[in-house]
C-alpha cells in the first residue's frame, strides 16, 4: 500500500511538536528515515523514538574524588559555582550549552532541589524557567514562597542530559559533592525535592515519588549541625501531564507550610 507522504509528514510533525514541547530533542533525520521506511513498507533501520540514552558509564571513582576535592575547597556560593564551572569530570557538561547552578535568595530558609536542567534551563542558565518551572513558581506562591523573596532553587545535576533523559547514577554521584556543599552553604531549614530523581538521589531511597511524597525525611549533611527535614513532592512536569494529581500536590504544600510554621520560619506573605 502506498502511503500519502504529505499527510504522514503532517501527522508526524504534530506528534514531534508535542514531544518538543515536552522538552524532548527530535532528530529530523530519524523522522525522514521513518517516513521513507513507511512509504516503502519496510521496518525503519534505526529506532524512531527520541535518541536513546547512552549506556550509563561505570562509576568513576577518580571523577568523584576530584568532585569532592573541588567541592571541599569552595567556601562561598561564588567559589562553589566556580568549582562546578571548572569541573570537567562529568560528560554531560560537554553536550550542554550552560551550567545551571541556582536561582533565588541565598539566605533562604527553604531550598527546592529538582532533577536537572531541561531545554529552557539549558538555554537560559537558570533552574526551573520552562513550563514546569512556571508551575513550580505558582505552587510555591500558593504557600507564600518565591525565588525572589525567600526561596533558593537548584538541582541535583547541573547539565542537561541529551534528549532530556534522566541523569545516570554515575552522573548524580559526580554532582553529589557539589550538591552537599551547596546545601551546607545555604543552610536551609527545610528542603523540598521535586520529583523521584532528586528524592531518590538525596535520600538514597528506592521507592517511587508516589510513595515518597507526603512524607518527611531527615537528611544529614557534612558541616551542618542538625539533620534537615526533606519533603518530596511531585515534579511539576508530572503535574502538567497529570493535572488530576494536583490535589495531592496541594496537600503536600499545606503540609510543608505547617512544617515551616512549626519550625518558626513560615513565610510572611501567607495565602
Ligand atoms: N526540571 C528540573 O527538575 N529542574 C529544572 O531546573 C528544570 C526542570
Amino acid at each position: 500500500m502506498q502511503l500519502d507522504a504529505s499527510n504522514l509528514r503532517r501527522q508526524i510533525s504534530a506528534l514531534t511538536a508535542w514531544w518538543e514541547g515536552a522538552g524532548v530533542d527530535i532528530d529530523q533525520r530519524q523522522i525522514d528515515r521513518m517516513l521513507q521506511a513507511l512509504q516503502s513498507n519496510q521496518t525503519p533501520e534505526t529506532p524512531t523514538t527520541a535518541p536513546a540514552a547512552e549506556a550509563p558509564k561505570l562509576k568513576s571513582s577518580k571523577g568523584i574524588a576530584q568532585a569532592k576535592a573541588f567541592a571541599e575547597r569552595a567556601t562561598t556560593l561564588e567559589t562553589l559555582r566556580d568549582a562546578i564551572l571548572q569541573f570537567d569530570g562529568c560528560e554531560l557538561k560537554e553536550g550542554a550549552n550552560k551550567t545551571v547552578f541556582a536561582d533565588g535568595v541565598a539566605d533562604a530558609d527553604v531550598m527546592v532541589i529538582g532533577e536537572g536542567p531541561g531545554r529552557d534551563e539549558d538555554r537560559e542558565g537558570l533552574p526551573f524557567v520552562g513550563r514546569a518551572g512556571q508551575l513550580l513558581d505558582r505552587m510555591l506562591a500558593a504557600i507564600g514562597l518565591s525565588r525572589t523573596e525567600n526561596t533558593y532553587i537548584t538541582n541535583v545535576n547541573f547539565w542537561r542530559p541529551p534528549g532530556n533523559r534522566n541523569p545516570t547514577e554515575n552522573e548524580l554521584a559526580l554532582c553529589r559533592p557539589f550538591v552537599d556543599k551547596h546545601i551546607a552553604l545555604i543552610k536551609p531549614k527545610l528542603i523540598i525535592v521535586a520529583g523521584a530523581v532528586p528524592a531518590q538521589s538525596l535520600l538514597g531511597a528506592t521507592q517511587g515519588i508516589t510513595r515518597l511524597r507526603g512524607q518527611k525525611f531527615d537528611l544529614s549533611i557534612a558541616g551542618m549541625e542538625k539533620a534537615i527535614p526533606v519533603y518530596p513532592i511531585f515534579h511539576p512536569a508530572y503535574l502538567l501531564r497529570r493535572p488530576a494529581e494536583k490535589a495531592k500536590a496541594w496537600a503536600d504544600l499545606l503540609n510543608i507550610l505547617a512544617a515551616l510554621e512549626a519550625l518558626g520560619c513560615a513565610p510572611d506573605k501567607r495565602p
